[in-house]
């Protein structure tokens, strides 16, 4: 899928349901997700994260934040408790309206909306943390491996770096036509629910270890660890990397 769908599916997440659109339990499906469970669920990620990071780098500096594919700004609310800038970006327009609308950090946390394959609207060297989960994981790897070489780029020098991928793809596209009729009649009758209904599509894929940790050291970035990232789900192995800019 293009950017262009992967945006106005999330567009329509964020209309319906934004909250289980980013965190998707199954019992708070359907606008059950109250502000203060969701967002509390952030500090306690960030909270957690940043002790790990810490132990790792703990010339970790505060200064400044990116909080990539950051939708109803979850993390970045909870980033700026730790980091005095913090700026959060999205493909979704509609994301980042409840973004603002939920920021209690005034002028410390800024909102960019960002609809193409790179980051160049971000200096180079302008973060200390630059931090992703459960975004790269909703767009073709070929975008998500852009990003991630954009993520090296605007880390500073000594910057830390921490994301999550999956490490497989799940095929959730059309297969290839086939002429087996059941198989041909559940696909279109798929196709036609989705037309009527609407249902807007999360995408999911993943990029293989050895391939990330070989793109982090081609775009400049010393792989602290790579580590089993299971708080994105189980159902689908996923991976957590931190690295530093070198
Ligand atoms: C599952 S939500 C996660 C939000 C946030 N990281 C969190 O954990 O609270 C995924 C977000 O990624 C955004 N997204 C998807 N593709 C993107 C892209 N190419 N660039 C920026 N954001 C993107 C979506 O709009 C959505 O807000």
């Amino acid at each position: 899928m293009h950017l262009r769908s992967t945006k106005k599916h999330w567009e329509r997440f964020a209309r319906t349901d934004p909250f289980w659109a980013v965190l998707t339990d199954g019992e708070r499906k359907g606008n059950r997700w109250t502000e203060e469970d969701f967002f509390r669920t952030g500090v306690d990620s960030v909270r957690d994260e940043l002790a790990g990071v810490r132990e790792a780098c703990p010339d970790l500096r505060l200064g400044s934040a990116l909080d990539f594919g950051c939708g109803v700004g979850r993390l970045t609310q909870a980033l700026a408790e730790h980091f005095q800038h913090v700026t959060g970006v999205d493909i979704s327009d509609e994301m980042l309206t409840h973004a603002r609308r939920f920021n209690r950090h005034g002028e410390r946390v800024r909102y960019l909306l960002n609809t193409s394959d790179n980051l160049r609207q971000l200096a180079d060297n302008s973060f200390d943390f630059v931090y992703s989960v459960i975004t790269l994981q909703h767009m073709e790897p070929v975008f998500a491996r852009r990003y991630i070489a954009e993520f090296v780029r605007v880390a500073a020098p000594g910057g830390v770096i921490l994301f999550q991928i999956p490490s497989v793809s799940v095929r959730h596209t059309p297969r290839p036509f086939t002429l087996w009729p059941d198989t041909l009649l559940k696909r279109l009758y798929r196709d036609l629910r989705r037309k009527l209904a609407a249902d807007p599509i999360m995408e999911m894929h993943g990029i293989p270890r050895a391939e990330i940790e070989a793109l982090l050291a081609a775009s400049g970035a010393r792989l602290i660890r790579s580590y089993r990232y299971d708080a994105a789900g189980t159902t689908i192995e996923s991976w957590g990397y931190l690295a530093r800019k070198l």
